[in-house]
């Protein structure tokens, strides 16, 4: 199948009695240019599932296919590798991007770094530009950057490699509202336009709702719900995804929607 395919994910952390079972038997299946939703409560193992799926951490047992391939026989360099093929974008840019180097620069590594046959400074201004900044944000260091256009940039820097799937943990946490939507509407856009496999971490339902095609319940890592997004959310069969649902705060007065501005 093209796609994510996980099966069997087996994670265990440390040893004896400060053994951590962190996944158990986790399979997950989302369809190539469709988005994954995992969702659970602090400690569920999805951060664990989301670097696994990245290939940045061996599980214990279990495979991970993309589009076919098992991660683990892909290979190190070229246009088929693991860094060509995927990217993983963080909750906070500031560990992730280099805080000595201009943006501009960053975006410009990673095209030659990934072998991106191109003008790399036409295609930095191009990346910039389809991350809603400016060309002159090119010379800006992490620390002149507001936190959502430091997470623009980095989201510019993953695209730069042009990959077929996008593993996101908590990328819009730290973001107010009108800066999540306004990073949600664009990943999005660019999930449509490039038939990107967009895997999913948040806390927040509604950006999955609003996002997501699939998603899976995690606890204690294991799955307890998996579906369409909205056969989950409308009729949840499992008691823990309806406390999750029912955790949600509302706000009627400022409903969360990535399709606000459109
Ligand atoms: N490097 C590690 N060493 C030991 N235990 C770990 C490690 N990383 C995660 N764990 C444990 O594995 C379990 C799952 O952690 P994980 O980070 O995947 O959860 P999460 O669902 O992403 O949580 P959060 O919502 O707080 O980010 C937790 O019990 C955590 O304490
Ligand atoms: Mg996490």
């Amino acid at each position: 199948m093209n796609g994510i395919v996980a099966e069997g994910i087996e994670v265990s952390y440390g040893r004896g009695r400060r053994k951590v079972r962190a996944l158990n038997h986790v399979s997950v299946a989302v369809q190539r240019g469709n988005s994954l939703g995992i969702v659970g409560e602090s400690g569920s193992g999805k951060s664990t599932l989301g670097r696994v799926i990245a290939g940045l951490l061996e599980p214990d047992s279990g495979t991970v296919d993309l589009d076919g391939t098992p991660l683990a026989s892909m290979p190190r360099t070229g246009p088929g590798s693991l860094s060509r093929v995927r990217q993983m974008i963080f909750q906070d840019p500031n560990s992730s991007l280099n805080q000595r180097m201009p943006a501009g620069a960053m975006i410009r590594e990673a095209l030659v770094v990934n072998g991106i046959e191109c003008d790399p400074k036409e295609e930095m201004v191009r990346l910039l530009d389809l991350v809603g900044l400016p060309a002159t944000a090119a010379d800006s260091y992490p620390f002149e950057l507001s936190g959502g256009q430091r997470q623009r940039i980095a989201i510019a820097r993953a695209l730069a490699a042009q990959p077929r799937f996008l593993i996101c943990d908590e990328i819009t946490s730290a973001l107010d509202v009108s800066v999540q939507s306004a990073i949600l509407r664009l990943l999005r856009d660019i999930r449509d336009q490039n038939e990107l496999t967009l895997a999913f971490i948040t806390h927040n339902l509604d950006i999955v709702r609003a996002l997501c095609d699939e998603v899976i319940v995690l606890q204690d890592g294991h799955i307890v719900e998996a579906g369409p997004t909205s056969d989950v959310f409308d009729h949840p069969q499992d008691l823990y995804t309806r406390s999750l649902l029912d955790a949600v705060p509302r706000f009627p007065w400022r409903p969360f929607s990535v399709a606000a501005a459109d």
